[in-house]
């Protein structure tokens, strides 16, 4: 497993006349197993920020490496394969797909990343009882409750054993105490995996569930000093 590393990192949005910095130099290193946020108010650059680790947009300037590649570098091609073999995303919305089963749901990756219908099966049941849906297998999305719903999104980016996980606001639609047994979970699983995880968020109360926290503000990092006022 692999630190990730971002460095100087600036993605400005050009409109008619106005520029918006929304990320603006933020340097920042994750470790192997350790679960960070950053936290800030919306319009703070949050999203961006994840979207550059993610390989889903490129940066003006800086850098994102892990395990020791550039993910600013990379061509459309391994751009697409960081993210399928690497990422695991989650995001506010969980983006299940109606009508199929929660395991349908979870383990749809799979067979892109080259595993038999019976192997993502395998691989995808234990994750279903690790985050508590064992009994909810057979289960549609609509059947669920919202907590569960966001449970069987993290098991879909979790199931292809990415070597980082990246979570935008995971918890937008979730109850408090929902929310903090899903963000502990989240590190559990960065701990145990020893990755790398970034949760971004608005939510203060999230904020007790990490290893660390760094805030953001207008595109940029506070200095700890800074943060508390
Ligand atoms: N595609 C875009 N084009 C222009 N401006 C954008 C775009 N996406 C986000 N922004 C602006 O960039 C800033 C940061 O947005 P975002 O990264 O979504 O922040 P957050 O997730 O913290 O709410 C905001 O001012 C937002 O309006
Ligand atoms: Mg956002």
């Amino acid at each position: 497993m692999a630190p990730l590393a971002l460095r100087d990192l600036v993605k400005h949005y050009r409109g008619d006349g106005e520029t918006v910095r929304a990320v603006d130099g933020v340097t920042l290193r994750i470790e192997e197993g350790e679960f960070v946020a950053l936290y800030g108010p919306s319009g703070s650059g949050k999203s961006t920020l994840l979207m550059l680790a993610a390989g889903l947009l490129a940066p003006d300037q800086g850098s994102i490496v892990f395990d020791g590649r550039d993910v600013a570098a990379f061509s459309a091609r391994e751009s697409a394969a960081y993210r399928r073999h690497d990422v695991g995303l989650i995001s506010q919305e969980f983006h299940l797909i109606p009508g199929a089963s929660a395991l349908d749901n979870a383990m749809i990756k799979l067979p892109v990343l080259g595993y038999t219908l019976r192997e993502a099966r395998a691989k995808t049941l234990p994750w279903l009882q690790r985050l508590g849906l064992g009994e909810r297998a057979s289960h549609r999305p609509e059947q669920l409750s919202m907590g569960e719903r966001q449970r069987v999104a993290i098991a879909r980016a979790l199931v292809g054993e990415p070597g980082l996980l990246l979570a935008d606001e995971p918890t937008g639609n979730l109850d408090s105490v929902r929310s903090k047994e899903i963000l502990v979970l989240m590190g559990e699983i960065c701990r145990e995996r020893g990755i790398p995880g970034l949760l971004v968020t608005h939510d203060s109360d999230a904020i007790s569930c990490v290893d660390a926290v760094h805030t953001l503000r207008d595109g940029r990092l506070l200095d700890p000093s800074e943060a508390g006022s």
